[in-house]
């Protein structure tokens, strides 16, 4: 029997053989769930040693009831799907693997941004249906001079910023931890959030999602945004409100938007953005290429076998637990 127990709460990887040969090195067993809910957490992480968690929800009630784990790790960037402080709290190390998809996220924002200023999506849906007509997506506007906000500009956002910069649009951002000095060479342009929502003309959102951002982007913000603005969200749904979205997209109060992901994931089959023509829809695949998804769960196994080992991981989110 191996020495520890290390759980997958939730299933959707191709193999994960990445994480068994990772973890088999400090002879631990991985175990794989299928948990949806918070009770099938806690049943099948109980004696868990570690966890390794994707989209499974992990609140303080399921941490209270982890009986030995030493490390939560979560496949991806956000841990909002954690109560890290609960975690802390009990000792456990929260790990998290940033920066493994940095390429892949801003690209797909550039894709999102690229798509909704040339109209490409209805374009094609008309040429598709017969059409051939360029007036049938007006109205289209010259990039170059244009502004690019972003809001938050952490790893994602300094890629979407280089990526961007052949455009020749105005850069600027709003993030209250960064200042002018760490975003020097990049061509962008720090200024509030006032001055980002009322200048930008594509607004493209990187900021994470916690108490303080949540709804940041709500009704009152979009009423005070140009009614040609775009609004590209690669980061966490919940940021946006997305009932106000909606409505201001069906009122033709901002020009579109073009999600990665969203408040309730997946996108409610009944959600009115999906019969929304002046929006582009994908499904938070901003993540994945062939390359990230081994780096995804070779690093985030990696933590697992770190703590379990008696060592630090690459990236705890929970630093405090070790002065605790
Ligand atoms: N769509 C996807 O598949 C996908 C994949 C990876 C990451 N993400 C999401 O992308 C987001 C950004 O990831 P990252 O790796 O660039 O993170 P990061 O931590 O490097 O950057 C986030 C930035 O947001 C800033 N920020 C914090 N609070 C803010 C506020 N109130 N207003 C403005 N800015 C604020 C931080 O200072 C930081 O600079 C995360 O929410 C993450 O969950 C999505």
């Amino acid at each position: 029997m191996a020495k520890y127990k290390v759980v997958v709460t939730d299933l959707g990887y191709k193999t994960y053989d990445y994480e068994k040969n990772v973890l088999a090195a400090v002879d631990a067993e991985v175990v794989l769930a299928s948990c949806r809910t918070e009770e099938d957490v806690k049943k099948a992480c109980r004696d868990a040693d570690g966890v390794l968690l994707r989209s499974a929800p992990m609140p303080a009630a399921v941490v209270a009831s982890l009986e030995k784990c030493k490390v939560i790790a979560r496949y991806g960037v956000g841990v909002d799907n954690v109560d890290v402080e609960s975690a802390t709290a009990k000792g456990i190390v929260v790990a998290n693997v940033p920066g493994y998809c940095d390429d892949e996220v801003s690209t797909q924002a550039v894709a999102l941004i690229c798509a909704l200023m040339r109209k490409t999506v209805s374009h094609d849906k008309a040429v598709r249906a017969g059409k051939w007509d360029i007036g049938s997506a007006d109205p289209i506007y010259r990039t170059k001079g244009k502004t690019l906000g972003l809001l938050g500009i952490g790893r994602i956002a300094r890629t979407v910023a280089k990526k961007m910069a052949g455009f020749e649009m105005k850069m600027i951002a709003y993030d209250p931890y960064v200042t002018e000095e760490q975003v020097k060479g990049l061509g962008v342009t720090m200024v509030d959030l006032g001055t980002l929502l009322t200048t930008s003309d594509f607004l493209s959102i990187h900021a994470p999602l916690g108490p303080s951002t949540r709804h940041i982007i709500d009704a009152k913000a979009l009423a005070k945004m140009k009614p040609t603005v775009y609004i590209v969200n690669t980061s966490r749904g919940g940021l946006i409100d997305q009932k106000a979205l909606t409505q201001a997209l069906a009122d033709g109060k901002i020009a579109g938007a073009g999600l990665d992901v969203y408040e309730v994931e997946p996108l409610e089959a009944e959600s009115p953005l999906r019969r929304l023509d002046n929006c582009i829809l994908t499904d938070h695949a901003g993540w994945y290429s062939e390359e990230s998804i081994v780096e995804l769960q070779t690093r985030a196994a990696q933590a697992v076998a770190a703590v379990l080992a008696g060592r630090r991981p690459e990236s705890p989110v929970n630093p405090q637990v070790y002065t605790k």
